[in-house]
């Protein structure tokens, strides 16, 4: 986007679409607020959405959609097989990423579970960047395991390197040696790494990482997910690659690649998924899954309207103007906080601002969850709902004992072209509130714990009166009404 230039101020980010469709909001009093956490086990998956005034949980499925895409749903083709709205999405996606065969899913994480059915074994290794949650789930489900060989740097919270998302390229050879390249079913490159806090991967770093594993004979995945923002970081933070235009950076990112998936929950501003597949005999292998799994061939578990959606969202997806929107809001909100003292991760990446909820809350211990306690706490002061990633959204080890996440944030993710600059300020300023009222967060405990994936239904209760106290000390400053 041309950076627009203000007269008599520092730049602000500009957005290069106006609204045309709007949802009211409402903002529940701050003890409402608190009953509504009691309910929903100070689990911020569990609340409604209808009791939040910033609803930053997630980039996934609540994109806003421009006025392009909603009328190329009027010309969905409704049809069971043979959907004329299918072969528009491939020869889409082809035209964009060159690969032409296309198994249509319903979401993300069904491109995982079928990869992962058809490739993992038990025993296996699978090197990635960072894991995700399901992309980690389906892996050790099958009895395999996870390397996650990501440069030591990439997980200093305060940085100013441009591509924490980086792998390590040295781990990656020492990896190999001790695994041997026939027991790693694949490498999966995730293109702006979710649970670091959205940080972008260089393409010389996707080059050097994927020439490696063809020169031992691996398969190469890229989870595309959230390609969108990491093309934006490319395109303006890679020196080498700042001529090109995002359709050519994302083709020369696609040719590296076996296989291609990605969450049209996120790429694509709609709601469904796919995985790319270069090789013909491949490809037919694997359709058994789609049919057995997700629906038929030419729709795989998705509505053929979010389909034509999305066909027009792949297209905006190459357009540097929309991308640049999402990027440059979450580093206003990441450059705001982290100058008032706010330990926030930096540089700002895409997906969401994260918040350093392992310093922030240094005096809860990892095994009463800092960030699912802050992030509950946020939503008590400000109706806010951010989304916990740290140890709460880790499995435990075998042993029973938790898992130390690595990385303890909250995420306030901010969906694509939905919030307003006046609705940040609001979230950055209920942030600095609560920063400097951090003192009265407490932790958490379950009341009950799901085995899998816990920390989207389990349910919770703090550990002391500490809520309580922390409305009482927001009612002080904002009122009863807030
Ligand atoms: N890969 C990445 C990098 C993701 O961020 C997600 C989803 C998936 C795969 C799975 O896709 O949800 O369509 O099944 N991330 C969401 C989030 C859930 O909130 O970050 P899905």
């Amino acid at each position: 986007m041309p950076k627009i230039k203000f007269y008599n101020r520092p730049e602000v980010p500009m957005e290069m679409h106006k609204v045309k469709i709007v949802q009211k909001l409402t903002l529940l009093p701050a003890k409402e607020r608190l009953s509504k956490m009691k309910e929903a086990g100070f689990n911020t998956f569990m609340l409604h959405n209808g009791d939040i005034f910033m609803d930053m949980l997630t980039d996934s499925g609540v994109n806003a959609m421009s006025d392009n895409m909603q009328s190329a749903m009027l010309r969905a083709d409704d049809a069971y097989a043979g959907s004329e709205t299918f072969y528009r999405m491939r020869d889409k996606l082809e035209e964009i990423f060159g690969i032409k065969y296309l198994l249509p899913t319903h979401q993300g994480r069904a491109c995982e579970h079928i990869i992962a059915q058809h490739f993992v074994k038990p025993g296996n290794c699978i090197i990635m960047n960072y894991h995700f949650t399901t992309s980690k789930a389906h892996v050790t489900r099958l009895g395999a395991h996870v390397e996650e060989l990501i440069r030591d740097e990439g997980l200093i919270a305060k940085s100013s390197l441009p591509f924490k998302g980086n792998i390590d390229i040295d781990k990656v050879k020492a990896c190999i040696e001790k695994e041997g390249a026939d027991n790693i079913a694949y490498i999966r490159i995730e293109a702006g790494t979710n649970l670091i806090g959205g940080q972008p991967i260089s393409y010389e770093n996707m080059k050097e990482a994927t020439e490696l594993a063809k020169a031992n004979g691996i398969l190469t995945i890229l989870d595309a997910s959230l390609l969108q923002d990491n093309l934006y970081f490319i395109k303006t933070r890679e020196e080498s690659m700042k001529d090109k235009s995002i359709a050519e950076i994302t083709r020369m990112i696609a040719d590296l690649f076996d296989i291609i998936y990605f969450s049209g929950r996120k790429f694509g501003f709609g709601r469904g998924g796919g995985i790319l597949v270069r090789d013909e005999n491949l490809f037919h292998e694997m359709e058994d899954y789609i049919t057995m799994f997700e629906g038929f061939l030419t729709y795989g578990g998705m509505s053929v309207k979010e389909m034509e959606a999305m066909i027009v969202g792949f297209d905006e997806t190459m357009d540097l103007d929309i991308i640049s929107q999402g990027p440059q809001f979450i580093d206003h909100c990441v450059r705001e906080l982290d100058a008032c003292g706010v330990p926030m991760i930096t540089p700002g990446g895409g997906l969401g601002a994260h918040m350093n909820a392992r310093e922030i809350v240094s005096h809860i211990p990892s095994e009463q969850y800092p960030a699912g306690s802050l992030v509950a706490a946020l939503y008590l002061c400000g109706g806010i709902r951010g989304m916990e990633r740290g140890t709460l959204s880790e499995e435990r080890n075998p042993d029973g004992t938790e898992h130390i996440a690595s990385v303890e944030m909250v995420r306030l993710a901010f969906p694509r072209r939905v919030f307003t600059l006046s609705q940040t300020e609001y979230v950055i300023d209920r942030v600095k509130w609560l920063y400097d009222h951090r003192h009265l967060i407490g932790g958490l405990r379950f009341v009950r714990e799901p085995k899998t994936l816990r920390f989207f239904t389990g349910m919770l209760e703090p550990v002391s009166d500490w809520p309580e106290k922390l409305v009482e000390a927001y009612i002080a400053d904002f009122g009863e009404d807030q």
